[in-house]
Order: C-alpha cells, then structure tokens, then sequence
C-alpha cells in the first residue's frame, strides 16, 4: 500500500528516471513508461558566445563539419566528466525533453549509474549535475551491477555470474553474487580507444589523417576482434598527411582488426585479472554460466568469439547490449521502495 501511495505521489510531483549518461550515449527512462530518450552525449558550442548551440544528435551530425567557431564536445571522457558545465547543460536538456512530455510538477527522483571505479569526487559531480538539471533526489547505482541486472543476470542469487561492459570511455568487468560485486574491474580502455588505434594505424600505415567519426564507421562496418565471416575490405576517405589533399586508400579487415589489437589485449586482460581473483566457490558457477557482454562494443564483431577463445569461458552477448545499463536502472526505479535500500546508494545535497 506504501509503495503503491508513494508511486502515485511520485507521478504527480514528476515520476522518476534512470538516466544511463554514458561517454558515448545518455539513455533516459521514465518510471511506468519506458525508455524516452536515446541521444549521443556531444554538445556543439559556439566559442565566441560560449553558448550551446546543439545537444545529442544533432550536435553529434556537426562533428567535424562545423565552422571554425562552432566545437562539438563531448564533455564526458573515460567515463567521467571532463567539463561539468557543459555536462551539467547537456542533461538539464536532455531531462527537460523528457519532463516536457509529462507536465510535471515537480522534480523527480532520479537514478543515474557510475563507473565502478568513479572517485567520490567524480560521483558528486554527477550527483550534483542531477541536482542542477532538476532532480529533488538523486541516487546511483554502479554501473556493472545495472548492466548485469539489465541483461537480465540472476544477480540476488547466490551462484555467480559475470558482466563485461564495453562502453565509449570504460570496460567495466564484474563477478556478482548476493545482490553484491565480488570482484571487479574497470579500464579506461573501450570503443572510443578502438576508434583513435584505427586513426593512429591508419596515419602510420597510409599517412592519411581521419577522424574519430570515420574511424567509428569503420570499426562498425568492417572492424573486429576475431577473424569473422563479415566484410572484407573497406574504402577510407582521408586527407594526405604531407599534402594535406584528399586521398581514397582501401583498408582490409585484417588491418582494422591489427590496428584494434593492442586496446582489444588491454580489455581481454582486465577480463582475466578479474577472473583470477573470483572464489573458488564461484568459479564453476562461471564456467557453466557464462560472461554477458553488454554495451557498444558487445556489438563489435567476434568479441564474444576473442574473449572466449582466449579464457575459455562461455560468452555471450545481451540481447539489447546498448540499453541493458538503462534498463538495469529502470528497475531500480521500478521498485524503489523496496529495492533502494539494497543497491542504491542516496546522497544528500
Ligand atoms: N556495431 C558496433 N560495433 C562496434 N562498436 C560499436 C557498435 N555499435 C556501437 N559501438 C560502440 O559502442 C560505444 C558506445 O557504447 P555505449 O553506448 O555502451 O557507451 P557509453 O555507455 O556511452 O560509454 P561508457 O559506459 O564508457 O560511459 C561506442 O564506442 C561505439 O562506437
Ligand atoms: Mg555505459
């Protein structure tokens, strides 16, 4: 009956989101509705006024085409926020566009997620940049637990099971067991380090200079991190590093997946140390159950088939990797009242 109050409460005065503000993308879901928003995290500002001139997608399209006075930011580095200011306007935006289709009231209650191994620091700015967009409670949640809940991992269960998230800026690998983390890991290192090897190889091997969104396409269209039955070759546009004119090179998956290597070795490792410290009486949970992939970079091709040739543990890629993080949140927001207490830390202004 309490929770059941506090839900009609809780519409009235606004409802509650989950908000996944990734590197790469911020997902936003609205208590009883779903998922609302599902918008790159690029803002372009106009440096002579420094005032915002696009967020999310449409900001993202202006990536290295605007004109000299217009910067597309990503104000969201390896996970974290690189300039708050602009983080903090990015999501007062992004909330408002899902708040204006309800008519609130009021602020609502909202649970973001956070890396695992976000600084106290790094968690209050995200607290506080919740705060400034409008929220009157802010709670989080560590990422690899929402992502593990998310794909759908029997988490309150006392057998183990793994999450490996490949994200923009971080790789967060995690043992769970209990409702609890028991051995994890997070790296630095995840698509957006797999799109700046290819432009770093891409230099080296054909002096030619590409962007970070060019070097994505690739990577999305014929990239990946085990030899795979996908296409073959692929046609770069760039500019010649000498010259600085336009040069056409062709670029095979062997090279891409080469050029990938050494960030794709740093994230195979961390999925191993984490493996090596697992208990004993968790291990064989893991060896029939299984790793889940979630996020972006599950959807490269052959990391399941990497990952699991080089451990030797069954892989396997959540259904909807992009939104399992968002998606674990939601259900924290879905039962609030109960569940709260349990995974959720709250921190008061
Ligand atoms: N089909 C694909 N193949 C390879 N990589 C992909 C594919 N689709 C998306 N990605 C990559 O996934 C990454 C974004 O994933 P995701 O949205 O999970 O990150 P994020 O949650 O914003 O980042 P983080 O969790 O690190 O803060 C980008 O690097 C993107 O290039
Ligand atoms: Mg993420």
């Amino acid at each position: 009956m309490a929770s059941r109050v506090s839900q009609r409460g809780g519409d009235l005065l606004g409802g509650d989101l989950a908000i996944d503000l990734g590197t790469a993308n911020t997902l936003i879901y609205a208590r009883g509705r779903g998922i609302m928003l599902n918008e790159p995290s690029v803002v372009a500002v106009d440096i002579t006024t420094n005032s915002v001139v696009a967020v999310g997608a449409e900001a993202k399209r202006m990536i290295g085409r605007t004109p000299d006075h217009i910067r597309a930011v990503r104000p969201l580095q390896d996970g974290v926020i690189a300039d708050y200011d602009v983080t903090s306007e990015m999501l007062r935006y992004f909330v408002r566009k899902v708040l204006r289709r309800r008519g609130a009231l009021t602020g609502p209650r909202i649970v973001v997620c956070v890396p695992s191994g976000i600084t106290s620091v790094e968690q209050r700015a995200v607290s506080e940049a919740a705060y400034a967009a409008g929220a009157r409670k802010v709670h989080t949640i560590s990422e690899p637990m929402a992502a593990a809940i998310g794909a759908g991992l029997p988490v309150n269960q006392p057998s183990g099971s793994m999450v490996v998230d490949i994200g923009g800026g971080t790789t967060e690998v995690a043992i769970l067991a209990l409702g609890g983390i028991v051995a994890s890991t997070s790296v630095k290192v995840a698509g957006d380090a797999l799109d700046t090897a290819i432009v770093d190889f891409v230099r080296a091997e054909f002096s030619l200079l590409v962007g970070d969104r060019t070097a994505e396409e690739l990577k999305i269209s014929v990239g990946s991190a085990f030899p795979t039955s996908g296409p073959k070759t692929a046609e770069i546009r760039g500019r010649e590093v000498s010259t600085g004119l336009p040069r056409n090179v062709a670029i095979s998956a062997d090279e891409l997946r080469k050029a990938m290597d050494p960030p794709i070795v740093r994230i195979v490792a961390a999925v191993r140390a984490t493996l090596d410290r697992c208990p004993p009486e968790l291990s064989g949970d893991l060896f029939s159950g299984g790793i889940v992939l979630t996020g972006g970079g599950a959807l490269l091709r052959g990391m399941d088939a990497r990952l699991q040739h080089e451990l030797g543990v069954p892989v396997q890629v959540a259904e909807r990797p992009l939104d399992s993080v968002v998606l674990g949140t939601a259900t924290v927001v879905e039962h609030f009242d109960q569940l709260h207490r349990v995974v959720v830390d709250g921190h008061r202004r």
